[in-house]
């Protein structure tokens, strides 16, 4: 499905392991959910009349006749994975996972069938307090991949359910008054989900919308304050944001405060993250009424920034920093020994010790190949344990210490500067 597999590359663990500490840092614990759920639920919660839900979702009838769907993004599933496993009831929570995600969508740079999202969700909290901090973890995460400056925080209000409702009324009142002029699109949108016309990429159409009410005028006041709140409390914290007035989002059970990061420097795929508050969505998939906010973030779209931009640190490239070759059968017992006194100093470090013998040469491709940046060489042939051992820098350099058998710990300690 995917010409890449970005979560077998150094810069997806990179990000992977970012991510994490993030988590760490701001309390959120790991929830794990199917890849395949009832379709009925990402119906009901996405919304049945959005470009994902019509269009994009791999659905198919099992061997019961039950309708499954691989899932296109985590939200729906793990509101049903919290709440079946009693974690929303009368509780907080804050809760992230990662995974494949799945929409039939034209692929190209940047897009892809199956991609991987990074998400958190937070279960519980009225806000504007957690709305700021979902979108200061990512602000960190970005800051902590050395990204902040290429990606900019455009935020909206977008009120609240009743709020849309009657917005949703006047914007069809209107487009029935201005029918003449609508494609088929907008015709067949503008009663099952009108808002989803204002996206027409028909220019006639957005000529038309040019007079449409605006949904700011619709906000309730509550909303608004909710929202004025939240970006003082962004202002406060450091986070630079945009206001536009045209997110919307193209999830259907989002209210009030809505954000998405974007970037220039990916071409046209430039959304790495997008998400909101979403107050209604637990109730209505059939759990006890549970605010919520979260975020997901595309991974692939920030392996390629991270990796255009160089911004992967050499050290995160190496799963390897000492390759150990054992020269001669005389030795293995003391390369075995030195090995193990070497990880329990630096538990940090990946040590590779040469198994199975070999000629001197051979063991040095391999270190070579390894990617680690030094070789400890313990080589010998005679009955007397050695003494000494070399340690050499695998680069073109070639430079090279002997030590005594003893102060290999503090050479390397010297050399790694650890
Ligand atoms: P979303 O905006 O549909 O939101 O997706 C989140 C991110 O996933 C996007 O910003 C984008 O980076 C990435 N993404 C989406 N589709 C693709 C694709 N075909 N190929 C590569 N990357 C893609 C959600 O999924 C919501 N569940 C986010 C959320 C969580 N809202 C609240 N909590």
């Amino acid at each position: 499905m995917n010409d890449i597999l970005p979560d077998q590359t150094p810069s997806f663990q990179y990000l992977e392991n970012r991510f994490q500490q993030v988590a760490k840092r701001y309390g959120y614990r790991e929830i794990r959910f199917p890849v395949l759920e009832q379709t009925q639920l990402f119906k009901r919660s996405i919304g049945e009349v959005t470009d994902i839900v019509e269009k994009e979702m791999y659905s198919f009838d099992d061997r019961n006749g039950d309708n499954l769907s691989l899932r296109p993004e985590g939200t729906a599933s793990c509101v049903r994975a919290a709440d079946q496993h009693g974690l929303l009831f009368n509780q907080q929570q804050r809760l992230w996972y990662q995974g494949p995600m799945f929409r039939h969508e034209r692929p190209q740079k940047g897009r892809y069938r199956q991609f991987q999202q990074f998400g958190i969700e937070a279960f519980g909290m009225a806000g504007p307090d957690i709305d700021a901090e979902v979108i200061q973890f990512s602000a960190s995460l970005w800051r902590d991949l050395d990204l902040g400056e290429y990606l900019t925080l455009q935020i909206n209000n977008i009120g609240g359910a009743e709020d849309r409702k009657l917005y949703a009324q006047a914007l069809t009142a209107f487009l029935l008054s201005n029918v003449a002029a609508l494609d088929d699109d907008a015709r067949n949108r503008m009663h099952s989900n009108p808002m989803r016309v204002l996206d027409s990429k028909n220019s006639a159409v957005q000529a038309v919308l040019k007079d449409a009410p605006k949904l700011a005028d619709y906000v309730s006041e509550a909303s608004v304050e909710h929202y004025s709140e939240l970006k003082r409390l962004l202002q406060l914290t450091g986070v630079a944001y945009v206001e536009n007035p045209r997110l919307v989002r193209g999830l259907d059970y989002y209210n009030n405060c809505v954000f998405e990061w974007i970037t220039d420097s990916l071409g046209a795929q430039g959304t790495v993250c997008g998400g909101g508050r979403y107050d209604g969505l637990v109730e209505q998939l059939g759990g006890k009424p549970t605010l919520a906010a979260g975020f997901a973030l595309g991974a692939e779209r920030l392996v390629l920034m991270l990796d255009s931009l160089g911004k992967v640190p050499e050290s995160a490239r190496r799963s390897v920093d000492i390759y150990l070759l054992v020269v001669g059968k005389q030795v293995v017992e003391q390369g075995l020994q030195l090995a193990q006194q070497i990880r329990d100093r630096f538990p940090d470090l990946g040590l590779i010790s040469h198994c199975g013998g070999g000629k001197y040469n051979n063991q040095l491709k391999r270190a070579f190949n390894s990617g680690a940046r030094l070789a400890v060489i313990i080589e010998g042939d005679g009955e007397e344990p050695v003494a000494t051992v070399k340690i050499r820098h695998l680069d073109d350099s070639g430079e090279s210490v002997s030590v005594e058998i003893a102060d290999t710990g503090d050479k390397l300690a010297e050399i790694l500067d650890i």
